[in-house]
């Protein structure tokens, strides 16, 4: 390989190393939501339903649409900590999973309640964990913020809802990275195929697999990828969970 050559890997080497998370804090406010027990917070954008049994708990967050990416950031985690100088905060940081979207408000300024309009970086915070890091009073606060690694305990779920020939997975408690970017789903009878994202975390499949064993690809942001092989045994069902492998 000649000069040029290293050159291009050791650039494209320091791309993905920029596109990793922890490569730094970025600025963003953070407001909060769902109330003092985050029962608002259940349900959301992401489709991961109730986050209690779900493992999400109340260390949650809706993103703006700058951060949420149309749902593919959904299940990515970051750390969260507090910089107001108005004696507005806690020490310490937070970490929190992506769980919803905060939608904008374009019916109010960006500095006036429409936190969540673009371009601006917003946390909406279950309520319980804002208050972790600044004083309920405060309402909003400037923060920093870094993606991390996701620690979940057990394996990745797949929750597969639908019907025959209209399979769609729910992917939930998923570590590393946390963001899926791809699915892919095998019938023990059949070959690997990609699964569409149809809406936040939900991914569907078109094909026959009632009676087999099913098996899965997974693959985050970071482009690592993980099967889980003969997840659900052949004689699966609509509306159960299945517990597979963990990055
Ligand atoms: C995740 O777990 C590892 C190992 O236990 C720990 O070093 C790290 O700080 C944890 N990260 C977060 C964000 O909690
Ligand atoms: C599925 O099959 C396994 C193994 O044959 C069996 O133990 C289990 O009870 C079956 N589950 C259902 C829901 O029929």
């Amino acid at each position: 390989m000649d000069f040029l050559g290293y050159t291009i890997v050791a650039l494209l080497t320091m791309l993905k190393i920029m596109n990793c998370y922890g490569s730094g804090w970025t600025d963003a406010h953070a407001t909060f939501y769902g109330g003092s027990d985050a029962s608002g917070t259940m349900g959301g954008a992401c489709g991961y339903g109730n986050l209690y049994s779900q493992g999400y708990g109340t260390n949650t967050a809706a993103l703006s649409t700058a951060l949420f990416n149309d749902g593919l950031s959904c299940g990515a985690c970051y750390e969260i900590q507090c910089q107001s100088d108005e004696g507005w905060c806690l020490p310490g940081s937070i970490v929190i999973t992506a769980t919803n979207f905060c939608p904008p408000n374009y019916a109010l300024a960006n500095n006036a309640g429409g936190w969540c309009n673009p371009p601006l970086q917003h946390f909406d915070l279950a309520q319980p964990v804002f208050q972790r890091i600044a004083q309920y009073k405060a309402g909003i606060v400037p923060v920093q913020y870094r993606r991390v690694s996701c620690n979940k305990s057990g394996g990745i779920r797949f929750t597969i809802n639908g019907h025959s020939y209209f399979n769609l997975v729910l992917i939930t408690n998923v570590g590393g990275a946390g963001d899926v970017v791809a699915l892919s789903i095998k019938g023990s009878n059949s070959n690997w195929q990609a699964m569409s994202r149809n809406w936040g975390q939900n991914w569907q499949s078109n094909s026959y697999l009632n009676g087999q064993a099913l098996s899965f690809k997974v693959t985050t942001s970071d482009g690592c990828s993980i099967i889980s092989n003969n997840v659900a045994p052949p004689n699966w069902s609509f509306g159960q969970t299945y517990s597979g492998t963990q990055f």
